[in-house]
């Protein structure tokens, strides 16, 4: 059986969101996969992982610790499978480019992870702490939910169609 992981880090919960809409979509197009979605923080072992997807939030033009370490611990094991990395991060309508995830880039790099997309993101002042409601007002940024749940399904149905390409990961 095929065994995909979704692991993601998220403080305010939109981008566990996403990941557990990832792996609805992957479940429906890859038959027969076991399709697992777990915290960044705690993603067991990957072992068993036949491709995997890591996502986090962005938070000050950087992604959460806890999705960069583990694609720093589990480099070798990461290297050996198909990859895809996932952000969530822009608020507005239309959402900004994002300017610069080097560091995201660089870590990818590190895999071989075959690709990176942003998507757009949540802000809900109600779940902020103190600290983080000050960075939202300094910086004018738009509050709400503007998540696109067709490009997050269409964009996991491409890396459906390409894990299916991979010979040997979809059995
Ligand atoms: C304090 C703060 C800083 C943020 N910094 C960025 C940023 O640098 N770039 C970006 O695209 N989004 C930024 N965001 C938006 C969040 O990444 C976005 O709301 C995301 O969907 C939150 O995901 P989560 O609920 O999983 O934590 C920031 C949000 C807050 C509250």
């Amino acid at each position: 059986m095929t065994t995909i992981l979704v692991a993601v880090a998220s403080r305010h919960g939109a981008t566990d969101e996403i990941a557990q809409e990832i792996a609805e979509v992957l479940r429906r197009e890859v038959p027969g996969a076991a399709v697992e979605v777990r915290d960044a923080a705690e993603p067991g072992d990957l072992a068993g992982c036949d491709a995997v997807l890591v996502g986090s939030a962005i938070y000050m033009g950087r992604w959460l610790p806890a999705a960069r370490h583990l694609v720093e611990r589990h480099r070798a094991q990461l290297s050996t499978v198909p990859v895809w990395l996932f952000s969530s991060g822009p608020v507005g309508d239309p959402p900004p480019p994002v300017d610069d995830l080097a560091e995201v880039t660089a870590l990818g790099g590190t895999i071989g992870a075959r690709g990176h997309r942003v998507f757009a993101g949540r802000l809900d002042p109600a779940e902020l702490g103190w600290a983080e409601r000050f960075v939202v007002r300094a910086t004018r940024s738009p509050v709400g939910d503007f998540r696109d749940h067709d490009a997050i399904r269409s964009w996991t149905a491409e890396v459906a169609t390409e894990l299916a390409a991979i010979p040997g990961t979809t059995r």
